[in-house]
Formats: C-alpha cells, structure tokens, sequence
C-alpha cells in the first residue's frame, strides 16, 4: 500500500550529509508496523517524508501505486494522518478543539462541524478517557495527556493510514497499554498502523513487523520472530542483551542489563 523507492534525503542546509539512504520499504495495509533505531537515526525524518511534510531529495514514494505528489493534499490527508513527535501551538485551544480540527475535511463548504463530527469526538474523547479534559485548554493538561489529545485528533480524522511518531513516549505503562490496544483495535478494522517508538517490547508485543533502522539506513525488517534477535538489538542499539522467549504467548521479550554484567 505504501512502498518507498530509493529514498535518499538530506536537509537543505546541509545537502551533503545524507540522512537517509537507500530506504527501499513496503508497509502493507491493514498491518501494524514499528519503526525502531537510536536518536538520530533518521525515524522522524522517515515518517515526515511518508507524511508529506519533507520531499526525497531523491526516490519515490507511491501510496497505491500513485506517486504521493500526484494525489492532491485534501486527498492524501483523508487517507492517512500523521501524530507529530513534537507538537506545538502559539493558540491556547481547548482539547475538545484540537480534536475536532482531526474532522475539519469533513466540515461542511462553509466551514462548519456537523452534529456527527461532535457526537465523533464525544467518542473518541470517552475512548482514550480524556473527556474530562475537554474544556481544559492545551497548555494547561500534563505532557501525557497532550499525548493522548494528539492521538484523539488523528483518529477523528478517520483515515485509513495512522502515522505515529513515538505517540507512547510520555505515557505511564498503562496507558501504553491502552493506546497500543486501540491502535490494534484500529487495525483489526482495516487501518494500517505505522508507529516510531522506543519501547522495544510494546512494539513487540503489538506489532507485525519491525524495522531497524541505524545511520539513515534500513538495517533489518520482517515479523517479530526473524528480527527481534540479541545480536540484532546489540547492533543497532550497542547494549547486552537477552531475549526470552514466554512460552506461554509465543511472543520474545527483551531484557536490558544496565549494569553491563553477563547474563549467564
Ligand atoms: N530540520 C532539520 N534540519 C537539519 N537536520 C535535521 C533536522 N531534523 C533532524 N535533523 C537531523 O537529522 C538526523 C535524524 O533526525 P531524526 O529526527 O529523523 O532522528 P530520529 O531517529 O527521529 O531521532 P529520535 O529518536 O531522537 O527522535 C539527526 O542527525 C538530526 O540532527
Ligand atoms: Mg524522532
């Protein structure tokens, strides 16, 4: 559904350094995808280019079969939403607000939400258990719930393709859990879930293929089995490792040792 071609990219500023390279990657539909790799890597910058915000210095990028360029903005963001690492904005909104912005392609030709947008958000807000905060504005909520209002935006928005940059990073395990859950509910309805995070494990747990990726380079993907691999974690992520395998559930868990002793 979505494929990358011979991605190359670098930033204006410096055209030399090329942060991304030789990024060649099919993200099926209706699958649940993590992108993992150190700071810097070049994860954010992945899934701008995938977003539209940023433009391949070289490469091509099809959704369907059709280059991204070709299908017009209105379009591609029916179709797919973006939840930003890092989000910003200089106007006090409320959060019932910011969320409703994730309907306004749906708004009327003047301009106007509908009775279904707000009903909409009423239910997303209830969802991810934000309704109280509703009337809050967005500076006045804690750095997790911001989160979590962010999240909401993007699945009011109800497109096919959820692209999520760390969207669990400032969240306690619970509501790790209760997000990952709901984007796995979003999958098993047909979306297509596109994540960068940092919890190896989660991503794990949740998702059907991960991709590693380390110096703006892909450096493995496939399904959890194949790739989430001791040797592989201590490449990419330069730390002792163990993987252990719950036999119960079948699904390999990851332990890191910070004192840096041997396993054994
Ligand atoms: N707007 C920018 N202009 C110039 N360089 C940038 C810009 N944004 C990011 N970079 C550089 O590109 C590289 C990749 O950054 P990116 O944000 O894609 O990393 P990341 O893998 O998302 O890291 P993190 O895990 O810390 O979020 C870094 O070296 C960063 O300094
Ligand atoms: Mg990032």
């Amino acid at each position: 559904m979505i494929e990358l071609i011979n991605i190359n990219f670098s930033y204006p500023e410096s055209p030399n350094k090329f942060i991304l390279q030789d990024i060649n990657l099919k993200l099926d539909k209706s699958k649940f995808s993590v992108i993992l790799g150190p700071n810097g890597s070049g994860k954010t910058t992945l899934i701008k280019l995938i977003a539209r915000l940023l433009k391949p210095t070289s490469g091509r990028i099809f959704l369907d079969n059709i280059p991204i360029e070709k299908i017009s903005l209105k379009e591609f963001y029916r179709r797919v939403s973006y939840v930003p690492q890092k989000f910003f904005s200089i106007y006090p909104y409320t959060v019932f607000e910011i969320v409703l912005m994730g309907r306004s392609l749906n708004f009327n030709f003047l301009g106007f939400e509908s009775r279904k947008d707000l009903i909409k958000v009423n239910e997303i807000l209830e969802q991810l258990e934000i309704s109280h905060l509703a009337k809050k504005r967005i500076d006045e909520i804690s750095g997790g719930e911001l989160q979590k209002v962010i999240l909401a935006r993007s699945i009011a928005q109800e497109a096919d393709i959820l692209l999520l940059d760390e969207p669990n990073t400032h969240l306690d395990i619970k509501h790790q859990i209760q997000i990952f859950d709901l984007l796995s509910s979003l999958k098993s309805k047909g979306k297509t879930i596109i994540a960068v995070s940092h919890d190896i494990n989660i991503a794990s747990f949740y998702a059907d293929n991960l991709i590693f990726i380390k110096d703006g380079k892909i450096r493995y993907e496939g399904d959890i089995k194949s790739v989430l691999r001791e040797e592989i974690i201590e490449e990419i992520f330069e730390v002792e490792n163990k993987v252990l395998i719950d036999n119960e559930k079948n699904i390999p868990q990851l332990i890191i040792n910070p004192l840096r002793k041997n396993f054994e």
